[in-house]
């Protein structure tokens, strides 16, 4: 990645962060511990992908994206929700996250569970507030709060959740079933993530629907990658357990067809997101990430 697209990617992850920790700040003493475990996870070490892609086509549809990071850290609050509670032990019950125990290892089932919980919530309160303020329109508002929904519940991120605990038992699994688990539980938010900055820029349908598009296939690479990373990575750069997957008995894109077949598909959908990408101006830090995303190691 060229010096300059990882010097400003680093300024998004900054401004993320401290805008992430006002969400937290004040904490009476009777919701102390909830609130300090929505702080332990939001503001450790993540990647931030899914703000970045939101303040970027923000960007490079032409909008004010130094105005929203706010709304763009909407995503991330409902992405960490969905990673506390994928670590719970009653569902990949995985002890690290980001490079620190996971949630519930730190501060109790209970907490997490309600960490998670109100973290899911917390988007739909600052969104409101962007429009109680004049921030945003009544419009806008209800397209996020339309988008963010569906790609968070039972028909996106839950629903493939769902998929990903049924899968262990189900006869026949095949990669027509994997591509769904993978839309659902991964691409959705993504997906939502881009349309977000379409949304708060005001972008027409035809590009709004080619940034969905493109989050649909950066979704897929960075899951099948996931997978491979659970098989080739190693906890330091990771920061969360390898081997998960296999202990848990999922079914997987490295599973199914094997880690050379699984980097082939990462590789198809990463250049095919990077078609998309082609028909949006300004799009040199996009395309820059998006091939950087291909051979993550974290
Ligand atoms: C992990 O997401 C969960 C998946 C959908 C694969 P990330 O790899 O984006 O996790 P962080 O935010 O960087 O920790
Ligand atoms: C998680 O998939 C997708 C979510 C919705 C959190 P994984 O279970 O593979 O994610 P990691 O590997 O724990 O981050
Ligand atoms: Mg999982
Ligand atoms: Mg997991
Ligand atoms: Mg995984």
């Amino acid at each position: 990645m060229q010096d300059k697209y990882i010097k400003q990617i680093e300024d998004y992850r900054e401004k993320i962060k401290s805008t992430l920790h006002s969400f937290t700040k004040v904490k009476e003493f009777y919701k102390k511990e909830v609130m300090q475990a929505m702080e332990y996870s939001v503001l450790s070490s993540g990647k931030r992908l899914r703000p970045i892609l939101t303040v970027e086509f923000c960007r490079m549809c032409g909008g004010n994206y130094e105005n929203y990071y706010d709304i763009a850290c909407c995503i991330e609050l409902i992405h960490c929700f969905s990673l506390i509670h994928d670590d719970l032990p009653c569902m990949d019950n995985d002890d690290f996250r980001r490079g620190q125990p996971s949630c519930h290892k730190k501060f109790g089932e209970a907490e997490a569970l309600l960490a998670g919980d109100a973290l899911n919530t917390l988007p739909f309160e600052i969104i409101t507030k962007a429009y109680n303020s004049g921030k945003i329109s009544a419009e806008t508002a209800v397209k996020l709060v339309g988008e963010i929904s569906q790609a968070t519940g039972i028909n996106g991120m839950i629903g493939g959740q769902a998929f990903d605990i049924y899968s262990v038992k189900m006869k026949n699994f095949n990669i027509h079933n994997l591509n769904l688990l993978h839309d659902l539980k991964t691409c959705r938010l993504l997906e939502a993530a881009c349309v977000m900055g379409c949304i708060l820029s005001s972008a027409d349908d035809k590009t709004t629907e080619s940034a969905r598009a493109f989050g649909k296939r950066l979704g897929y690479a960075f899951q099948i990658i996931d997978d491979i990373l659970d098989v080739e990575g190693n906890f330091d750069d990771l920061g969360k357990p390898i081997g998960s997957d296999k202990e848990n008995g999922k079914l997987t894109y490295v599973s199914l067809v094997g880690l050379d077949k699984a980097k082939e598909a990462a590789r198809h959908q990463t250049l095919e997101a990077l078609k998309i990408l082609e028909s949006f101006d300004n799009n040199e830090l996009m395309v820059d990430l998006t091939a950087d995303l291909l051979n993550r190691k974290k």
